[in-house]
């Protein structure tokens, strides 16, 4: 028996490698560690994987793949969960389950197991991505079954079995890492009444309250809706979203509080840091209002709504949301140009957009004279425009 292990280094995955074993007639287990930038939690690993039981460790970078196969398609629908959550931890999810499953059949597993909770969003997106590529596999996740309620009874557990665990204090959050985010939920965030104590949150910037007094510039460059460059200097995907997150998280941008709705039902509290994501959301939007016509502008923050509900509730890998991609990427053709903001203790402030493709005319919007537009087009316009309004009021008022 064979079974390959989402694996993060954290308490919990370690503890699932001798439980697996315990309950799965000594299953051979093979752990998987995906790279989706998440930075030093990947150190040490292998050692501590091979430590706690398992035969070996796979250690994927997915990084491009995140950055351009699900980060950019996101990005270019202007998808934003309940107003605010730029979607990080919910990306991530397919793009790892993927590449387990990939490792999964060529391993000849008998089936995979995860370590997320039987209360929240991760467990859904982990297993849908499964269910999209092998959908025989079995799938084993531990704490929906398991006799250990608590952190205690796991630490207790590994001592028990002789398991080297990193033990830390309960003094975290539960927190999400990668490129294109930090999550933190739990402890003094599950009751709405505390206001997050941002100082000693937040790690991939500032708040606010404590950036510089100075204004920092940003200039993005795009192509059909893809960010390609950082003030004039094409870089990869990866790179810019990097070099965007130093920048906006010392000028404190991108903290979301957002108080949400889980998937599987109840509302739950969490701290988000977007630095880089923020700058690229406003730069976006930025250019297309000055790309995209009125009707199909319009259209897409329709979309953006659903594709939003796609990506938080796991279904990437649906006709749904490859339909609404093929629909994005073709009004993304004429979103090209540049963008320039200012960055000022957590705001985002737009300086200037250019496009070879704007549909912008000063000559038709100016107050000054002009020779394209004829004024009085708007009366007829406007009497047709208004004529529901008008037979309304003529009705009521013989009513009278
Ligand atoms: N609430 C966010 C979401 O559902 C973040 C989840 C964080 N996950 C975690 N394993 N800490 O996408
Ligand atoms: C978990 O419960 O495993 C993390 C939070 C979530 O998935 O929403």
């Amino acid at each position: 028996k064979k079974v390959v292990l989402a694996y993060s280094g954290g308490l919990d995955t370690s503890v699932i490698i001798p439980w697996l074993k315990e309950n799965y007639d000594n299953c051979e287990v093979i752990a998987v560690a995906a790279d989706v930038g998440q930075g030093k939690e990947l150190d040490g690993l292998k050692e501590k994987a091979i430590k706690t039981g398992a035969s070996k460790l796979y250690i994927e970078d997915l990084k491009s793949e995140f950055v351009d196969d699900f980060v950019f398609p996101t990005l270019k629908a202007g998808a934003v969960y309940e107003n605010k959550y730029l979607l990080g931890t919910s990306f991530a999810r397919p793009v790892i389950a993927k590449r387990i499953v990939e490792i999964a059949k060529a391993e000849g597993a008998d089936a995979i197991a995860h370590g997320c909770t039987g209360k929240g969003n991760d467990q859904v997106r982990f297993e849908l991505t499964i269910k999209a590529f092998a959908p025989d596999m079995a799938i084993i996740a531990p704490w929906r079954t398991w006799e250990l309620k608590s952190r205690e009874d796991e630490i207790e557990y590994a001592a028990k079995h002789d398991i080297p665990i990193p033990v830390t204090k309960e003094t975290n959050y539960s927190k999400d890492k990668n490129l294109w985010h930090l999550s933190h939920e739990g402890l003094d965030l599950e009751d709405p009444a505390n206001e997050p104590q941002l100082d000693k949150i937040l790690e991939m910037g500032v708040s606010p309250m404590k950036a510089p007094d100075k204004a920092t510039y940003v200039t993005l460059g795009f192509e059909k809706g893809v960010p390609v460059s950082l003030d004039g200097v094409k870089m990869d995907g990866v790179t810019l979203i990097e070099k965007l997150n130093e920048i906006g998280g010392a000028n404190g941008i991108g903290i979301v509080d957002l108080l949400e709705n889980r998937l599987v039902g109840m509302k739950s509290r969490g701290v988000y840091e977007t630095p880089g994501g923020a700058i690229l959301y406003a730069a976006h939007e930025v250019l297309e209002t000055l790309c995209l016509d009125k009707e199909t502008f319009h259209y897409k923050q329709q979309v953006a709504l659903k594709f939003a509900d796609l990506v938080y509730n796991g279904q990437w890998y649906t006709p749904l949301r490859e339909a609404l991609s093929a629909f994005v990427d073709d009004t993304q053709k004429t979103v090209t140009g540049e963008v320039k903001l200012k960055l000022y203790k957590g705001n985002i402030i737009t300086s200037s957009a250019t496009s070879p493709y704007s549909l912008y005319s000063e000559e038709m919007a100016t107050f000054g004279e002009d020779d394209v537009y004829d004024q009085m087009d708007s009366q007829g316009f406007i009497n047709l425009f208004g004529l529901p309004i008008k037979v309304k009021a003529m009705l009521e008022n013989k009513k009278k």
